[in-house]
């Protein structure tokens, strides 16, 4: 099959999936038998599903889990996670113990502010667009209200407006800068409706009012990069309470902190340290239904907002403590969008007490913090093999369809020894 296929969204789902299964797939009664059970046995919920993107077939799954004892700011949360990586969970949960009985985190979120611009390119005086500009802010304002009206009712809103000169990076180029308080909510949606009624407004006066020069309106769209939408984490203990197995608090924090050192000077060890802490904080953007490619996007623009990619995480030892803290920039929500859409994603939120955005921000930020400090020991202690193959073993043992009785074995066989696929395979035959 080496065509375009015309027309495919108007297809129902059975036809698509009759379809596909039979121009792309080796076996096409058993690829419909797969897409069949990956659909949900209710009709309303899969149809809500089936809403959620197009062309859907069915459903792809991912594991929905907990990590209980998040301790933040004195209080308890259990987490949800919804995340494929084995290891990833316990780790969270593993480490979220050890902080709690250590204070738990200490959570802050100063600002949320999120932006978007409106691009253009005006060829003529500067003064005379500026001056336009300033003239016609409050129109502009004025003619979005339909759309920010509930929002600053709310007490959030349009913050801020602003023409800013872009012309010492190209020739001609502004943007009128929005900065916008979204309250509970991500606020794409919000941010880009108003951006695109300002820009209408602003070229329709501008035509009106037959200013002098060239005006093109580009573009219209929120920035998912949001350095002042940003949580503070951190956690502290004395050096002596670190200890871990047979290594001794201080030779533990002299090497954590040193791991941590190694992130902000090496860009191939930052892309790894921080993907660690995406483990946690996307596995909490997911559960709740958040964007979690503008998080990823975000945060490691933010680590290189110094000219350099570095370590999102810091660590140092003073006067007998160790001191552990991180600033993650998190454009999430607790309303609008997926996060009451999908009923797994409104548990969610019901799981953890139903957070303002704030609120979930500071518990994201938590969660990735204990990711970070899990691979963190492990890697300085350990190594990360051991946890990582104990949890990659029960996946080895299902891809060879082992039982449950030959998995509880091999568990104990593979306790002190290591884990590879070809030593399990050997297992499984003897
Ligand atoms: C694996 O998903 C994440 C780690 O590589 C993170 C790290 O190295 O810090 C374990």
């Amino acid at each position: 099959m080496n065509q375009m296929i015309r027309n495919f969204s108007r297809l129902t789902k059975e036809e698509k999936t009759e379809l596909i299964t039979k121009l792309f797939t080796s076996d096409a009664p058993a690829a419909c038998e797969l897409l069949s059970k990956y659909n949900l046995q209710d009709p309303t919920v899969q149809s809500l599903h089936d809403g959620f993107a197009e062309n859907t077939l069915a459903n792809y799954y991912i594991p929905y889990s907990v990590a209980p004892n998040v301790m933040v700011n004195g209080r308890f949360y259990c987490v949800p996670m919804a995340i494929e990586e084995s290891s990833v969970v316990a780790a969270a949960s593993k480490s979220a113990s050890f902080w709690a009985q250590r204070g738990g985190f200490k959570a802050s979120v100063e600002k949320a502010v999120k932006k978007g611009q409106i691009h253009l390119y005006y060829k003529g005086d500067k003064k005379i667009i500026f001056a336009f500009f300033e003239k016609v802010k409050d129109n502009l304002l004025r003619a979005c209200e339909p759309i920010t009206k509930k929002m600053t009712e709310r007490g959030g809103g349009i913050t801020s407006l602003a023409l800013v000169d872009k012309t010492d990076v190209e020739k001609d180029y502004f943007q009128i800068d929005l900065s916008a308080d979204t309250m509970d909510s991500m606020g794409a949606n919000f941010i880009n409706s108003t951006l695109e009624c300002l820009a209408q407004e602003f070229k329709r006066l501008f035509e009106e009012e037959k200013i002098a020069g060239e005006l093109q309106i580009i573009m219209c769209i929120l920035s998912n990069y949001t350095p002042e939408c940003v949580a503070h984490v951190e956690v502290s203990a004395p050096v002596d309470d670190m200890a871990d197995g047979d290594m001794s608090g201080s030779v533990f924090c002299e090497k954590f902190v040193k791991a941590v050192r190694i992130a902000h000077l090496c860009t191939e060890r930052a892309v790894t340290h921080n993907k660690g802490i995406m483990n946690g904080v996307d596995a909490v953007v997911i559960a709740t239904g958040n964007d979690f490619r503008a998080v990823e996007a975000c945060a490691h623009a933010y680590a290189g907002r110094e000219g350099r990619y570095s370590s999102l995480s810091t660590a140092e030892v003073k006067d007998g403590v160790f001191r552990f803290w991180m600033d993650v920039p998190l454009a999430i929500g607790t309303v609008g969008g997926l996060t009451r859409l999908h009923p797994l994603a409104g548990l969610s939120m019901d799981i953890l007490g139903n957070p303002s955005a704030k609120e979930l921000m500071m518990i994201t930020a938590s969660v990735g913090l204990a990711q970070n400090f899990g691979a963190v020991r492990s890697l300085v202690t350990s190594g990360i093999q051991r946890g990582h193959m104990k949890m990659h073993l029960n996946n080895i043992l299902l891809s060879m369809g082992a039982s449950t009785e030959q998995m509880e074995k091999a568990n104990v066989f593979f306790k002190d020894k290591i884990v590879s696929h070809s030593a399990v395979e050997e297992f499984l035959k003897k």
